[in-house]
């Protein structure tokens, strides 16, 4: 799915904010700290609650090992200059249905409501369409995560329909919102900018002469 470029581990994507970065065992810690609470796991399809250290170093060890394989791409979310405080992970992953492609990201709680798992997203979709030749990208939100809901939109997902969609870690099968983002949603709204509305320049009045009488 993914190319040689990321397959590496200084492979690293940068935005405003933000630097993402492979996982590494030092970052288990904040892991099982961040994604340990019950808010954030509950809302996820895999991370089990409780957390324990193991469970954070077998998902470090499988990430790692899915990077290099260019099976996935999850990406450690630290703040810009301080690559080792981890803050929250984004990452793609061939989905259980299909192996198509699909999206999964969160942060921890002193973290929301800033606008980062949004600025996250963007970038790994950027380099998921850039670096890679794959069609489509999936999503899916349980239905009483509006706020997973909104970044998905602010990101150019469409809504495809509610169904059941399993949730291993949550033991079963929740209701949830399913989305999708294909290659010529994604260009197009690359492309946005560039092609849209030209503001012309404020129509100024001719200067009216006033004559000598
Ligand atoms: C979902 C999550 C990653 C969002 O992170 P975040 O950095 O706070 O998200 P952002 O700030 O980029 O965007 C959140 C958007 O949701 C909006 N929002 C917040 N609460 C909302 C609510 N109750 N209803 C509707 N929209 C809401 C925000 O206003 C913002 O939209 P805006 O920029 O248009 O105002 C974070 O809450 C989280 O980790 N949750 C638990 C795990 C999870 O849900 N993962 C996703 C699984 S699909």
């Amino acid at each position: 799915m993914f190319p040689d470029l990321t397959r590496d581990d200084v492979f690293r994507l940068e935005t405003r904010r933000l630097w993402l970065r492979w996982t590494r065992l030092a970052d288990a810690q904040a892991i099982v700290r961040l994604a340990g609470e019950k808010s954030v796991a509950d809302m996820t399809a895999h991370i089990p609650h409780p957390y324990t250290p193991q469970d954070a170093e077998r998902f470090i060890f499988a990430a790692r090992q899915s990077n290099a394989d260019g099976q996935g791409l999850q990406l450690a979310i630290t703040p810009k200059g301080r690559p080792n405080a981890l803050i929250g992970m984004v990452g793609i992953t061939p989905g259980s249905e299909k192996g198509q492609p699909t999206l999964g990201y969160w942060l921890g709680t002193p973290s929301w409501g800033q606008g980062y798992a949004t600025e996250a997203v963007r970038a790994l979709i950027d380099a998921f369409f850039a670096y890679g030749d794959e069609m489509e990208l999936r999503a899916s939100t349980r239905v009483i995560n509006p706020t997973s809901r909104r970044v998905l939109e602010k990101c150019g997902f469409a809504y495809q329909g509610t169904g059941l969609v399993e949730f291993p870690a949550r033991g079963g099968f929740y209701p949830a919102d399913e989305f999708r983002l294909d290659r010529r949603a994604w260009e197009s709204l690359k492309s946005w900018g560039h092609t849209g509305l030209v503001r012309e320049p404020a129509y100024e009045a001719e200067p009216v002469l006033e004559l000598a009488s």
